[in-house]
């Protein structure tokens, strides 16, 4: 059976788990020089409906890294942006390469490439959730603070994809997770019922500064993301005290650390002091997008890897 991977809840605890103790391997396995060409032959199709810097560039590096080959496919190139249907795309890629990856405007259109596709799928970003952002932060997470059960982290922001994949990872993670959006733009009561349904220890709250209030972590994102510009104006002026800047900071744990997927906007949920700061851990978590994707694929494609000697 193949097995895709469209939500952070599609692995388990234990193969969480798994997946960063094979990225911190090939981690310090890239650094000492030690090629691990486990995925030799194989291909990955990389699908994008919209922009990216870290995913494509991530996924294409890894692929190579691990001895195979990444394709770029802009869908506006592919026949699906003149009306091919997504499910006979899939049928057709099934057939050529080993897995898919897509970012897509909408989450149904990665779950009918997967429903329809015998090889794995992998959301490269949704509007629903960016589970792959979050292999990365918890890998981030577990490097820095040597743990990951019972952190205390505040989400300051928009209540969007990646803050619905931090919201429900917390079922595998055991992160305590309190979450702080202005009104209009809350994370979906449904989605936080799932985690705490499950296990999950989520809250959320109107005021970042409670958020913030003792945390270890600090995660923001963009307050537009994309598909949301046309609201710019709306949005800017709805956000307006949500900025992650050091006098937000002041209430966390003076220990905290901050986290964003990027890309960032200095100046808006983000003073450019913190990104740029010691407190921040962005640069390592982009990094570790390349890591923790190679674990993934990896684990999807069932190879193993070759241990250090
Ligand atoms: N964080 C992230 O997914 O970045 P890109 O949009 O550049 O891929
Ligand atoms: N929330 C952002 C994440 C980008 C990586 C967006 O969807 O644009």
């Amino acid at each position: 059976m193949k097995k895709d991977f469209l939500s952070i809840l599609d692995i388990d605890r234990a193969e969480l788990f798994e997946i960063l103790q094979d990225a911190e391997r090939l981690k310090r396995q890239k650094r000492a020089g030690v090629s691990h060409e486990v995925l030799k032959g194989s291909t990955l199709a990389m699908i994008f409906e919209k922009s990216s810097t870290r995913t494509h560039i991530s996924f294409e590096v890894g692929m190579n890294e691990l001895g195979g080959h990444a394709l770029f496919l802009n869908a506006k190139d592919l026949q699906i942006g003149r009306g091919e249907e997504i499910r006979d795309t899939a049928r057709v890629a099934s057939r050529y390469v080993t897995a898919v990856m897509i970012r897509a405007n909408k989450h149904s259109t990665i779950e009918e490439l997967a429903q329809n596709a015998t090889i794995p799928v992998i959301n490269g970003l949704s509007d629903r959730e960016h589970p792959c952002q979050l292999l990365a932060d918890i890998l981030t997470l577990k490097e820095h603070f040597g743990k990951i059960e019972d952190l205390r982290v505040a989400w300051v922001g928009d209540g969007n994809n990646v803050c619905n994949s931090l919201v429900l990872s917390s079922i595998l993670t055991g992160m305590d997770v309190t979450v702080a959006t202005p009104k209009g733009y809350e994370v979906s009561p449904e989605l936080v019922q799932q985690a705490v349904s499950c296990g999950g220890m989520v809250k959320t709250v109107k005021e970042p500064e409670k958020a913030v209030k003792d945390a270890d972590v600090i995660f923001t994102d963009t307050w537009i993301s994309m598909g949301d510009e046309a609201e710019r104006t709306r949005r800017l002026a709805a956000f307006r005290g949500f900025t992650v800047d050091t006098a937000l900071l002041r209430h966390a744990s003076p220990d905290a650390r901050v986290l964003h997927c990027l890309p960032a906007h200095r100046g808006e949920e983000i003073a450019g002091d913190v990104i740029d700061g010691p407190q921040s851990l962005v640069w390592e978590e982009a990094e570790n997008r390349l890591h923790a994707q190679k674990a993934l694929l990896v684990k999807l494609l069932k190879k193993e890897i070759i241990s250090l000697q």
